[in-house]
């Protein structure tokens, strides 16, 4: 795809098989890098190419181990600093500690905002990410951020079933997934509802209410950013069991999958689950229906156009 010595595509061992797609995408292989851990469980980087004056593109999702692939990706952009790449480019398909992004209670961290100024001091010169919790999260950054949504991924999917417009009803699992619920709508069409979530702990969420669309005998489409316990799509999925729903798909671009997540929703009302390979999916979360899509050809394309100079924003237009 491109002939340039200069662009780089490295990995840490957060989702080496996304990385190497990407990079297959853009017609190269990953750089070499050796990564493990001393007996004491530091860990230990060595950059197995020459990296000067190159245009660096590290891929390393901040998925669990959340705390290991952080560290990781730290130290990898040090080492990529110390060695005169002339950019580097944290490529995050997966921000962790995104949810702690605002001081809601006295006491707490803003995460998302120490992770932001500690990628920025390893030697980030950007930052590339796709869905990050809150869009406001690129404001924690004084490096540039380009911002990739799943959605074009997604909405193929969805388009693939063939609903009849008159019958699909996309469903928001909480208030906070709206605006990403009517961005799928406006390219999907149908109709819109939204489930009335209370979240009484990290893992426990409580829904009882649907407003908007009636969903009786209609499909209903799940989007949300990410499941991690799987408690908001679960409980959004009764929800639309209850007020009438003959079909019921989830679709979500980051598979944390943690907790209960799996045996919640292994026993939920849901003919099919989506997610992304923005983090890897083990073969003991891998539900007979759940389906996994790539975005590695998104992030090759935005990697492309970062490196071109090209508009990135083009790609969702
Ligand atoms: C909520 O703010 C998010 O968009 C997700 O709905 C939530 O983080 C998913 O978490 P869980 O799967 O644990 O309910």
């Amino acid at each position: 795809m491109y002939e340039n010595n200069r662009l780089k595509v490295f990995s840490g061992r957060a989702n080496i098989a996304l990385a190497e797609k990407i990079a297959h995408h853009l017609g190269d292989s990953l750089g070499r890098a050796t990564l493990s851990n001393f007996p004491d469980g530091e860990i230990s980087v060595r950059i197995d190419e020459d990296v000067r004056g190159r245009d660096i593109f590290l891929v390393q999702p901040t998925c669990p181990p959340v705390n290991e692939n952080l560290m990781e990706l730290l130290i990898m952009l040090d080492s990529f600093k110390r060695a005169s790449a002339a950019r580097i480019t944290a490529v995050l398909p997966y921000y962790g500690y995104a949810r702690q992004d605002r001081k809601d209670v006295g006491r707490v961290p803003i995460s998302a905002k120490l992770v932001a100024d500690l990628l920025t001091t390893a030697g980030a010169n950007r930052v590339l990410a796709l869905d990050l919790h809150a869009a406001q999260i690129q404001g924690f950054f004084n490096i540039p951020v380009d911002h990739l949504y799943a959605s074009p991924v997604l909405n193929e999917f969805v388009r693939s079933l063939n609903i009849p417009q008159s019958d699909l009803v996309v469903l928001s699992p909480d208030e906070g997934s709206i605006k990403k619920a009517l961005m799928h709508q406006k390219k999907l069409g149908g109709a819109i509802a939204i489930v009335d979530k209370r979240r009484s702990s990290a893992t426990e969420t409580k829904q009882a209410n649907l407003i908007g669309s009636s969903l009786e005998g209609k499909v209903a489409v799940i989007f949300d950013d990410m499941i991690s316990t799987a408690g908001s799509v679960v409980g959004a999925a009764h929800v639309a069991k209850r007020n009438g729903a003959r079909e019921i798909y989830v679709c979500a671009t980051h598979g944390v999958l943690c907790g209960q997540a799996i045996e919640r929703l292994r026993d939920a009302p849901i003919r099919q689950i989506v997610v992304t390979d923005s983090i890897p999916v083990p073969p003991n979360k891998q539900l007979a229906n759940l389906m996994v899509l790539s975005v590695s050809r998104l992030l090759a394309d935005a990697i492309e156009r970062i490196h071109y100079d090209r508009s990135v924003s083009e790609l969702f237009e």
